[in-house]
Order: structure tokens, then sequence, then C-alpha cells
């Protein structure tokens, strides 16, 4: 058997740092390699570019087997295996652009040799890793399955969830050969109590995409629920949370102002895309694309309906946010709602402003930067108060006694005893609702 113990990993982002300090505090050495110098500077000086490393841990990392450098000074040819964990983002078109991953297997192909073991770790569509990246590697003259092993294992982690990153949470992984396979699995066992062996890299590919494609397919039908609750009357978050108590059959899935993160709103176009090339259409990632992209929109319409509630205009009006990040109790702010929310707001003619405690400036769709306010400059600014994002780090209790109007996507404003028409929620209306007990 193999003793990998010197580890390179390509990509020190929200998934790449993470397991380089998680390899690290399992006993191996790891060069970290990323093409951004401003990344490499700041992980350099202890500060953490990612929510779920603290510059504790990340110090203690450094002083103990983690070197990371530029791509240009990374010395690929001395590690055991290389991890490539850099973005897959989608083109305006959405179509998958593995512009990242080639140019990182462009990195790992200058100190590629005989026996080092290759694994790749974005998310992208089933084919990619026998297909463009093997390509990649093997101009080089070496052969994956023979001179060098290649191997696919997804991440699960999920930002702002420790319990995503442990070791409990199982890892897939597929090699193009059953011992590139058992090779991968034996590393990752180091950080994880269980890995599944499964029987291509196409598969574990296959996996991950369908994990996330769930998930956007879920929300599109709940999103799609919560317009309907909409005109029906009805409070959809009443509605789940009286579903959810059964106990099988049935996941709790929650509508609000879009989807966002590198994940959710992208992973499915990437399978789409491949679908189409075997002559076939996935109906169901399109038309959950269309109900979630679809989102921000009706949330400025919802804000507009707010204020005609008072006899005002959107146009000229006042708007002040409350939350940009795409989540909850994270900074990031990649493929947010909350863009092509305060850019349809200005379309409109209203004035936006936002508060969030862990986005200090926002790009908006339209490419308008805002900086955040403090939310006690805000509140009595704002002629309406729009809830995106529901960090636990904001004062609720200021928000909706200082707030004459709030219009919430989130059901933040549940349980805070707000006043008659001072909130309308998305897939309920006003709070308290008029057919409520
Ligand atoms: N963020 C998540 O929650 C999550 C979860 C599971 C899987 N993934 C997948 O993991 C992959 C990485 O996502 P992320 O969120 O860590 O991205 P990220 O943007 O946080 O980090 C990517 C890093 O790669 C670097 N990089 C880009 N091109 C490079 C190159 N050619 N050479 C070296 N470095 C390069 C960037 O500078 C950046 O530091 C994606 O495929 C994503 O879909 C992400």
């Amino acid at each position: 058997m193999t003793d990998d113990r010197r580890l390179a990993i390509i990509g020190l982002g929200y998934v790449g740092l993470p397991l380089a300090i998680t390899f690290v505090e399992a006993g191996l050495e790891v060069e970290g390699v990323d093409a951004s110098p401003d990344r490499i500077a700041a992980i350099n000086s202890g500060r953490s570019p990612v929510d779920d490393v603290s510059d504790q841990r990340l110090a203690a990392a450094l002083g103990s087997g983690l070197r990371v450098v530029l791509s240009a000074d990374a010395r690929m040819a001395a590690a055991d295996v290389v991890f490539v964990c850099v973005p897959t983002p989608i083109t305006p078109t959405k179509d998958p652009d593995l512009g990242p991953v080639l140019a990182a297997a462009a990195t790992v192909r200058d100190g590629l040799r005989a026996g080092q073991l290759v694994i790749l770790q974005s998310t992208t569509f089933p084919g990619t890793t026998t297909g463009q990246f093997r390509e990649a590697l093997e101009r080089t003259g070496l052969r994956a399955g023979t001179d060098f092993d290649l191997a696919f294992a997804p991440e699960r982690v999920n930002p702002g969830d420790p319990a995503s990153a442990g070791r409990g949470v199982p890892r897939l992984v597929g090699g193009l050969t059953p011992a590139a396979t058992a090779r991968a699995a034996t590393l990752l066992r180091r950080i994880s109590d269980r890995v599944i062996e499964m029987s291509s890299p196409d598969a574990a590919e296959m996996a991950k995409v369908l994990e996330n494609t769930f998930r956007n397919v879920n929300i599109a039908f709940v999103n799609q629920l919560a317009l309907l609750c909409e005109r029906m009357g009805l409070d959809v978050w009443e509605v789940i949370d009286a579903a959810s108590t059964k106990p099988f059959g049935f996941m709790r899935f929650l509508p609000g102002p879009g989807v966002g993160g590198h994940c959710i709103p992208v992973d499915p176009y990437y399978l789409s895309w491949r679908a189409r090339q075997f002559d076939f259409t996935d109906r169901f990632i399109e038309a959950a694309g269309d109900i979630n992209l679809a989102m921000p929109r009706h949330v400025v319409d919802l804000v507009a309906e707010a204020l005609n509630d008072r006899g005002k205009a959107l146009k000229g009006a006042r708007v002040g946010v409350v939350g940009v990040a795409f989540k909850p109790d994270v900074r990031d702010p990649r493929n947010s709602p909350a863009s092509a929310v305060l850019a349809g707001i200005a379309v409109r003619g209203g004035e936006v402003r936002y508060h969030d405690p862990h986005v200090p400036t926002f790009r908006d769709e339209a490419g308008n930067v805002h900086d955040a306010v403090e939310l006690e400059d805000l509140l009595p600014w704002a002629d309406v108060v729009l809830i995106v994002t529901a960090h636990r780090a904001v004062d609720w209790e200021q928000v909706f006694r200082s707030s004459d109007l709030v219009v919430d996507t989130v059901n933040a404003s549940k349980e805070r005893g707000v006043r008659p028409r001072q909130v309308l929620r998305l897939g309920a209306g006003w709070l308290p609702s008029v057919t409520g007990p």
C-alpha cells in the first residue's frame, strides 16, 4: 500500500483551505497552492479568508506542516497526491466554465510524475475527470491508470455549518481504476469515518450534482408553493411547519428570495448542459432554474406592494435592506439573490442602502457597489425595510421596534410581536394574517 504523506491542494477557498488544514491536523504535510496573490498573502499573514476556518486554527496549521504558495512557486512534483479544489462557475449563458479546472490541470501537469495520485474535487458534470481533465494531464505523455492514478472525490462542506466539515460526514470517491479508488479512499479515511468507494469518477460526479440539484429543485417547489399561498391567502410557513411534523416521507425545504452561493444555483446547469449532449432535456432543472431566478423580481414586487399599501410608490422610496449574504451567518455574497433584488429596486427608481454585519461592501447585479451602513442609521432612513438574509448577529428586536413597514422574505418576523399591517411576508401576506386566529 502506498504511503501517501505529502499532499498538494490547488485552490484554497471554502473547500480547499479547510481540506488542507484538516489533513495537516491528521499529521500530513500539505502544500496549499492558489493563483491569487491576495489570498496567499492573507493566509500567510494568518487571516483566514473563509468562515469555517478560525485564525487560530490557521495559525496552528501554518506552524505544523502547512506551506502556502502561489501556483508559480508550487513544488508539484514533490507531492504524492494532488487535490484540485478550484471554482466551477457558469458562463453568462449558463454553460459550464471549466477554465479554472483546466488552468489547475496545467499546474498539476508541470510537476506530474509517475506514481502520483490526482484527485479532482471541484463539483462538475459527469465525464469531466475522465474527459477534459484527464486529457489535459495526459499531454505530459504519462497515462492515467498506468503511470499515475486519477479519481474524483466530491466535497460536501456546507459553509457556516460546523457539522458539515467533521469526520462524521461520509465521503464519496470514484477512481479511474479500482486501485486508484482504493488508494484515494485510504487517504480520505484519515479525515473521514466513512468513505464510499464508487464504480467510476463519472458516478461520483453524478452523485454530487444529484445532491445539489435535489436541493435546487425542492427549493423551487416550495418557492412556487409560496406564490400560490400568497394568492390563496394561506401562510406557506405554517403549511410547511405542519407538513414537517410527518415523521417519514417528507423533507423540509423553505422558500425565500431566491437561491445563492457557489453551488445550488450553478451546479444543476452543469448537469443540464451535459444532458443535452445526450439529446436529453432535464425539465426539472430548467423549471427550477426559472422559478428560483424569478424570486428576486417577486421580492421587488412585494416591496412595491407594501409601499402601495401606504400610498407610496417604489419610485423615489428609500429601501433599507437587511442581509445581503447568500445565507444566514456567513460572509459569502456569491450569487446572492440580494444582487438582483438591489439592482431591481434601483431600476424601478427606489433608493437602496443595506446593513449586513458580515458583508462590508456589496456589488449588485447591475454593477453598483454599495457600502454597508449601521442598523441604527438604516432604520430611521428607510421608508420600508426589506429582510433578505436573517443573520443571527442582527438585532431583530430593534428592526421590528424601529420600523413601520417591513417586507420579510425569510419569516424572520415569526413570533416577534409585530404590529398589524407592519410586516408583509413572502408566501403569507400581511402579518398578523387576516385569515389567522
Ligand atoms: N463552497 C461550497 O460550499 C462548496 C461545497 C462543496 C463543493 N464545492 C465545490 O468546490 C469547488 C471550489 O469551491 P470554493 O467554494 O472552495 O471556491 P472558492 O472561490 O472559495 O475558492 C477557490 C480558490 O481557487 C483559487 N483558484 C482559482 N483558479 C485557480 C487556479 N487555476 N489555480 C490555483 N488556484 C485557483 C481561487 O483564487 C480561490 O482561492 C467548486 O467546484 C465548488 O462547486 C463548494
